[in-house]
Parts: structure tokens; C-alpha cells; sequence
């Protein structure tokens, strides 16, 4: 047992080497080593002793486990969202929570645009067909699309990855038009040539309709049954924020229905598991939860995560609080 700080680090990350380079002179770490989330009593048996946690976005840590850590001075999530960590509760502690935004924008982006391309033009259907040699000969019939040019990219949130997201709908030739909690800066508003529109025109206006906000009580189920009713039928919903902002169930009634043309998503209410009925619908497509994916989003996560634990760690001021009031200066 020595005086140097403990590090938990709930699952095996790309680059871990990064975590341990960064964090290894300042801290003793434990690694789960899977991928998979660790034992509930392998974090209850590190709580004791731990001055920081390293979970992924999608491990919760909670108010409980809080309280068992009487040790604990900051939690660094890896991770651009931050829903699985009880905030108000590590606030009341004085527990910094940090985040990793940016490292990931462009990455979230490029796969928000794989979805878009994906639903509207059919391309796993089309690439399905070849391989199970349906093929037989160009016709004119295969597959046909949505053009973007000249239609409206709605962006539910426009935080830098939805405005990521809008700055690529220009290249496409679309108009971008948002809502959200507030008003982008107007300069950012000039750039995208984004027109603001309250949440329910949103709806009744876009073409593709792109997620982008956090998941907060005040956005979970954000699109039930009644808003997904007030969409176009033409209209394409992308979610690669979190599963909860939609009703899932509701979303698999609206594309059976035809209520909607299709759905592209990359996260899922109840994560792993879909909704009865999602996967047998041939107007989705689904991406397991990759949206920050890329070599470089991961080497740029992992590093941030382990600077933000080493700063709180040393006593400075992480560069990605997320409850700036809990920082003892
Ligand atoms: C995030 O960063 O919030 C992703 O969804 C998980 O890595």
C-alpha cells in the first residue's frame, strides 16, 4: 500500500498505453481488463481507496458509489456525455466531474454522415442485394433514393458536434435549420446560414432530423409518439447522441407505420438491446454505438481523460469540468 493516489479504471479502452503513460507517474491504477463493464464487486472492493474513476460513458457512477469513496477527488469520464455519472451528487461532494469534448467532434460528425448517406440512399440494402447475388443487371428501379440537395437538415442541439454535422449538410447543399435549449452565437448562426425554429416547427420542416443534444430529464423521450407524429412522412430521423431522447417503441410504430421514411441510429434507449421489432424493419439502419470510433477520436479520448485526472489529481483545474461549482480552488 503506498500514499500515491488510486485510479480505477472501469474497462479496457483503446490506447490505454496513453492512460497509463499519462497517469502512471502520479497515480497507482487498476485496470479492468475487458472491454466488458467490470463486477459490481470489483468496484465495490476499489471504492474504499480510490482518488479517481475512469469510466466510460456508458458505466454509471452513482450517488452510492460515491458515498463508499471517501477518498475520491475527481471523476474522469471517457466520454463526451456524462449521463451515466449522478452530477448533482458529485457536486453536493465538491467532486469535479470532466468530460471529453472536441476530441471527438469530427468523428461523431463523419459517422452521423455515414447514417444520413446510408438511410437515404439504401446502402446496405444495395450491398446486401450484390452479395447474396441478386445482381443480375443494372435497372433503373434499384434502389432508389432521397436526393439532400435543397432540403432541410434539422439539428436538435447545435453543440460543436451538431454544428459539425451542419457545417458538412453546406457541402451537401442543404439548408440547415435548429432548435435547441438556446440561440447559437450569431456568428455561428451566419456561418452555417442555420435558421432557429422552436422544437415543433423543427419538426414539420426537416427532411433529415439529426440528434445532437445531451441526455438530460428534460430531453429523455424528447421525441415520443406525438412529436415523431409531427414529422414530415418523407422525413429520416439520425441519432447518434442517446438512446433515451427517443421512445423507441413509439419510433417502431412510426416506421411501420410510414409515418416516418426511415430511421438511422447509432445508440438505443436500452443499450444493447432494441426495441421489439427495430432490427426486422428494412427502412433502419444501425450502428452499434461507434459514432466516436475513429483511431483518433480514441487516442485524443484517452489522453484527455487521463490529463483532465492527472490536473484534479495535482490540485489544477481540469481543462473539461462539467460542474465548474464543484471545483475547490
Ligand atoms: C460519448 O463520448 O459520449 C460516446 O457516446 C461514448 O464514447
Amino acid at each position: 500500500m503506498t500514499d500515491r493516489p488510486r485510479v480505477f479504471v472501469f474497462r479496457k479502452v483503446p490506447f490505454s498505453d496513453r492512460i497509463a503513460e499519462i497517469l502512471g507517474p502520479v497515480a497507482d491504477l487498476t485496470f479492468h481488463e475487458t472491454e466488458d463493464p467490470p463486477p459490481e464487486a470489483m468496484v465495490r472492493a476499489a471504492l474504499p481507496e480510490v482518488a479517481a474513476l475512469l469510466p466510460t460513458a456508458l458505466d454509471p457512477v452513482t450517488a452510492a458509489m460515491m458515498g463508499a469513496a471517501p477518498r475520491l477527488k475527481v471523476v474522469g469520464n471517457y466520454g463526451v456525455g456524462y449521463n451515466n455519472v449522478d452530477v448533482a451528487a458529485a457536486t453536493r461532494r465538491r467532486i469535479p466531474v470532466t468530460n471529453t469534448p472536441g476530441v471527438l467532434t469530427e468523428a461523431t460528425a463523419d459517422t452521423t454522415w455515414a447514417l444520413i448517406m446510408a438511410v437515404t440512399r439504401r446502402t446496405l440494402e444495395a450491398d446486401a442485394f450484390v452479395r447474396a447475388g441478386k445482381f443480375d443487371g443494372w435497372r433503373a428501379s434499384l434502389f432508389p433514393g432521397m436526393e439532400l440537395a435543397g432540403r432541410t437538415l434539422g439539428i436538435i442541439g447545435l453543440g460543436s458536434i451538431g454544428q459539425a454535422v451542419a457545417r458538412r449538410g453546406l457541402g451537401f447543399g442543404m439548408r440547415v435549420a435548429y432548435a435547441g435549449r438556446r440561440r447559437a452565437a450569431p456568428e455561428v448562426e451566419a456561418a452555417l446560414q442555420a435558421r432557429f425554429a422552436p422544437l415543433e416547427g423543427l419538426l414539420g420542416q426537416a427532411d433529415i432530423l439529426s440528434l445532437h443534444c445531451p441526455l438530460s430529464a428534460e430531453t429523455r423521450h424528447l421525441l415520443d409518439a406525438r412529436r415523431l407524429a409531427l414529422m414530415k412522412p418523407t422525413a429520416y430521423l439520425i441519432n447518434t447522441a442517446r438512446g433515451p431522447v427517443v421512445e423507441e417503441r413509439a419510433l417502431v410504430e412510426a416506421l411501420r407505420a410510414g409515418r416516418i421514411a426511415g430511421a438511422a441510429l447509432d445508440v438505443y434507449e436500452d443499450e444493447p438491446r432494441l426495441a421489439p421489432g427495430l432490427a426486422e424493419l428494412h427502412n433502419v439502419v444501425l450502428f452499434p454505438h461507434i459514432g466516436s470510433s475513429t483511431l483518433e477520436a480514441r487516442e485524443g479520448m484517452a489522453r484527455l481523460v487521463a490529463e483532465n485526472i492527472r490536473a484534479a489529481l495535482a490540485g489544477r483545474r481540469p481543462l473539461n469540468i462539467v460542474n465548474p461549482e464543484a471545483w475547490r480552488a
